[in-house]
């Protein structure tokens, strides 16, 4: 996309090779949150594009939807929904299960977060298979919510490319470094 606000963001996100683990480029967004503008840049694209969509959660997937998602519900007046691991949450949660490269994982809401017909966006830093993504919609559905979009600051091409994850939009800023 033609936006010169999305190289200051790519640049800004530090590439650390091997981590956790050999082979791995780990996509280091606490780069970008240590700087001002690129970090307002970031949050406020987001903002301009969910603004005006009548919006009412904003579902962060833990950790690094965390770092992003409160600073866009807020600016866009809706509400914020962590979405947890496993046995965090102290109160009555749905539970759904994603497959990663070893083993499974889970993602927990709040029963009660969030209405039948609301409508939510799902935020997270990095978007690679897109298995935590499509926990997250699945959570929202089955509380009767519309799940208007994905937002990933970062997204791998091929993932990019599909555009959809559970037939949901997905909106990807930049691309690996
Ligand atoms: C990373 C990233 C996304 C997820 C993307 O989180 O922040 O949430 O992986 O991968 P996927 O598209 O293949 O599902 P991670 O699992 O490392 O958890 P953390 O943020 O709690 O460290």
């Amino acid at each position: 996309r033609g936006d010169p606000r999305l190289q200051a963001i790519s640049r800004a996100i530090r590439v650390v090779p091997d981590f956790p683990k050999p082979g791995i480029m780990f996509q280091d967004i606490t780069t970008l949150l240590l700087d001002h503008k690129a970090f307002k840049d970031t949050v406020d694209i987001f903002v301009d594009r969910y603004r005006d969509m009548d919006i009412s959660v904003v579902a962060g997937v833990e950790a690094r939807g965390f770092m992003f998602g409160p600073a866009i519900a807020l600016a866009i007046g809706a509400k914020f929904v962590p979405l947890r691991k496993p046995r965090k949450l102290p109160g009555e949660v749905i539970s759904e299960s994603y497959v990663l490269e070893y083993g499974t994982d889970c993602l927990e809401m709040h029963v009660g977060a969030v209405e039948p017909g609301e409508r939510a966006i799902v935020i997270d830093d990095l978007v690679a298979t897109g298995g935590t993504l499509s926990a997250a919609i699945k959570l929202l559905e089955r509380v009767g919510a519309e799940v208007v979009e994905c937002a990933c600051v970062i997204g791998l091409p091929e993932v990019k490319d599909r555009r959809r994850i559970r037939g949901k939009p997905l909106y990807i800023l930049v691309e690996p470094r």
